[in-house]
């Protein structure tokens, strides 16, 4: 059996922040509600001219240095977001084109914030079925790009970064086992319209502009929690492992309430979690793996480590992946 494991992995964080302090001058908040509720002290925002596609070529440049590999070994391109530059181009294939990865071929897929364990899903499939030596996986999203910095209650959540990873096929343990899942009959609790005209759901919106982003915030914890837990469960019994065999747990960071809840339920203690919502926000599906990359750069994670990675987000979709590292 050929094995499908991360050899690289690269971020990308735009420079500007908006911190609490900016958000009380914009919306009728506090340092201590968003603190309190949330856990968020700044966000991280891209550049007016600065989208998707610049801040993934560049946490793509720096996975494929990070694997010690180049742009012209890369089979597949698989790209994750919620807010491409264009509906077409796909964002991989400009992102193929940034890089030079003439070879590869190219897609985005949209799973919102589980974006990147679902990427990982999909690598997984091409790799071990011997299609694919390589393949790179990046989320980003420019999610400042789709607030409503009118509404209150989901302006102070959301920041802007890109994250990578390098799959490659191995001899090596890598990927161990993956859980995705949706659950579509929950779908309008986050939205975000594209072509469809909806009055009611654009009416929801405090700013009235259909293409920003909408939450029906509490829907979206309840769901959070469980999905969370279920799913990290569910991959670790797959594997045969115990909870105790797990060294770090990297979850998508929306709200430290969540993460709090999904790992009481999960049994363990916040030690094994590697947190930085503090200080980015909700970054979508990149939030993973930035996480992952700074925790590597960090000395958090070991050769041989066994690492659960998980989230949950838009759809509603939520998926799980154990690693070894
Ligand atoms: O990545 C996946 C997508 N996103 C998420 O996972 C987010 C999930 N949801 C959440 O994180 C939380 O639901 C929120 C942070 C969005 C909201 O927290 P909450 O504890 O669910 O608050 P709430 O919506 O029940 O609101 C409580 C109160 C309300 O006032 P009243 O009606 O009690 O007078 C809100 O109007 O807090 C008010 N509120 C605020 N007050 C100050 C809402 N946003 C703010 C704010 N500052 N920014």
């Amino acid at each position: 059996m050929i094995n499908a494991k991360i050899t690289g992995v690269g971020r990308y964080i735009p420079e500007k922040v908006y911190d609490n302090a900016y958000m009380e001058s914009i919306v009728d908040t506090n340092d201590e509600w968003i603190t309190r509720r949330t856990g968020i002290k700044e966000r991280h925002i891209s550049e007016d001219d600065e989208y998707t596609t610049d801040m993934a070529t560049i946490a793509s440049r720096n996975a494929i240095e990070n694997a010690g590999i180049t742009a012209d070994d890369i089979d597949l391109i698989l790209l994750g977001t919620v807010t491409p530059d264009y509906f077409t181009p796909a964002c991989a294939c400009v992102v193929q084109a940034n890089l030079g990865a003439s070879r590869a071929a190219a897609f985005d897929y949209n799973a919102a914030c589980s974006g990147f364990v679902t990427g990982l899903t999909i690598a997984r499939q091409f790799i071990q079925a011997g299609t694919y030596k390589h393949i790179l996986v990046v989320c980003a999203d420019t999610l400042s790009k789709a607030t409503d910095y009118k509404d209150r209650a989901t302006c102070v959540l959301f920041g802007d970064s890109a994250g990578a990873a390098i799959v490659s096929a191995s001899e090596e343990t890598g990927i161990i086992a993956t859980d995705i899942g949706a659950d579509g009959t929950s779908g309008m609790a986050i939205t975000s319209l594209a072509y469809r005209n909806d009055d009611e759901e654009t009416e929801k919106r405090v700013s009235h502009k259909k293409d920003t982003i909408w939450m029906a915030g509490q829907t979206v914890m309840k769901f959070a929690v469980k999905a969370m837990a279920d799913a990290s469960h569910k991959v670790i019994k797959e594997a045969g492992l115990t909870w105790d065999e797990i060294a770090l747990v990297v979850p998508h960071q929306a709200n430290y309430r969540i993460v709090d809840s999904a790992i009481k339920r999960m049994g363990i203690e916040q030690d094994k979690v590697f947190l930085n919502l503090e200080w980015y926000g909700n970054t979508s599906a990149s939030c993973i793996p930035v996480s992952l990359s700074q925790a590597v750069e960090q000395g958090r994670i070991k050769k041989g480590d066994k690492i659960v990675l998980v989230g949950f987000g838009g759809g509603l979709t939520w998926g799980a992946a154990l690693i070894e590292w």
